[in-house]
């Protein structure tokens, strides 16, 4: 059995952030984030939370699939952003939806979250534990980042992506996900639960730190392999992919994966100019616009390839 999914959804807040009020904050200006970025603009939450976000972007997944909150029975949410940590983002839009049948639970690993709970979920319904799994990647980075620091604030965004899988006959090419605690530090945020609060300034750790260059070339080098890994053993050209559905990191990123794996960069969708990093809502919220818009049809091959702290990356196929 493999988990299709059926119905996607995304929720972003409504305030927008674009790159000349960040020019009012740092010292940086909107044709520098535009060209070593791609990013032009993001959407910051003011009421909603990473639980709100979650819930309504689960919502219209579960509305687009034509599936009912009670016939989930594995509900995953993908942060590292909740405000709440007890009881987990998963119980608490459980709650929300009234996915009483659901086992609910948190998956961190960053910005390569959906890709992991995807191949999750994958693994569960092919083990036959579940039929009908909610995931769901929702973050609210704005609480997290340094909007001191432009090195890393004229990247991130917040917002919520969805998708519904059911089980259904069929096989899949086995994914293929890899972590390097090793190399962890290039992307960092340090608990803000352990250290004392001085001078009413918060610790310069509690925010994301990050080697900005350190990542880009661990992305650059570790997308494309990890690409040809899963393709290896599988009778599938990379030809014969329609799309290829990157974390939403930086558009010289996808560029330049796309020029290594010597793949038309059209086959590269992205939205990145306007909601930034996302984190693990990048892929569902791309893979929602997709759905909507008509891009995504029947029989489509589509291999999705995420990356981030951890470091982490990996990538699965989807069929559509
Ligand atoms: N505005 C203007 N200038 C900036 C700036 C900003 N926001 N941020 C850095 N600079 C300056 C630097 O201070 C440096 O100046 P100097 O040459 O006088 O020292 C210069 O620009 C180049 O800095 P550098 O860090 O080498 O820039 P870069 O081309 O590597 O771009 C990033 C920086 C962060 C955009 C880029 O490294 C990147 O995208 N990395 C990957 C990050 C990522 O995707 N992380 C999430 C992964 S999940």
């Amino acid at each position: 059995m493999i988990g299709k999914i059926c119905g996607t959804g995304s929720c972003v807040p409504g305030h927008i952030l674009d790159n000349d009020d960040l020019s009012q904050m740092v010292d940086t200006s909107d044709a520098w984030i535009r060209e070593r970025t791609g990013v032009a603009r993001r959407h910051i939450i003011e009421e909603e939370t990473t639980v709100s976000m979650a819930a309504e972007a689960a919502r219209r997944a579960l509305e687009d699939g034509n599936v009912r909150a009670e016939e989930v029975d594995l509900l995953i949410v993908c942060t590292f952003t909740s405000e709440v940590l007890l009881p987990c983002a998963a119980c608490e839009v459980q709650k929300e939806l009234g996915a009483v049948n659901a086992a609910c639970f948190d998956l961190n690993a960053a910005c390569t979250g959906f890709l992991f709970a995807y191949n999750t979920a994958q693994a569960y319904i092919a083990a036959g534990l579940c039929r009908t799994v909610l995931l769901i990647g929702s973050e609210s980075l704005s609480n997290m980042v340094d909007w001191k620091d432009r090195g890393t604030c004229i990247l991130f965004g917040d917002g919520a992506g969805a998708a519904v899988l059911r089980a259904e006959p069929g096989e899949l090419p086995s994914p293929v996900m890899h972590s390097d605690g090793e190399s962890g530090g290039a992307l960092t945020l340090k608990s803000r639960h352990r250290k004392g609060w001085t001078e009413g300034l918060a610790h310069p750790e509690e925010f994301i730190r990050m080697d900005g260059r350190e990542v880009f070339r661990f992305a650059v080098k570790k997308v494309p392999e990890v690409i040809h890994e899963l393709l290896d053993g599988t009778e599938t050209e990379l030809s014969e992919i329609d799309h290829f559905v990157l974390h939403q990191a930086n558009r010289r990123i996808v560029e330049s994966v796309a020029k290594r794996l010597d793949v038309d960069i059209e086959r590269f969708p992205m939205n990145l100019e306007e909601y930034g990093n996302t984190s693990s809502a990048s892929i569902p919220i791309l893979l929602d616009e997709m759905n909507r818009d008509g891009r995504l049809k029947p029989g489509q091959t589509i291999i999705l390839a995420g990356f981030g702290a951890g470091l982490s990356w990996g990538a699965a196929f989807l069929r559509w």
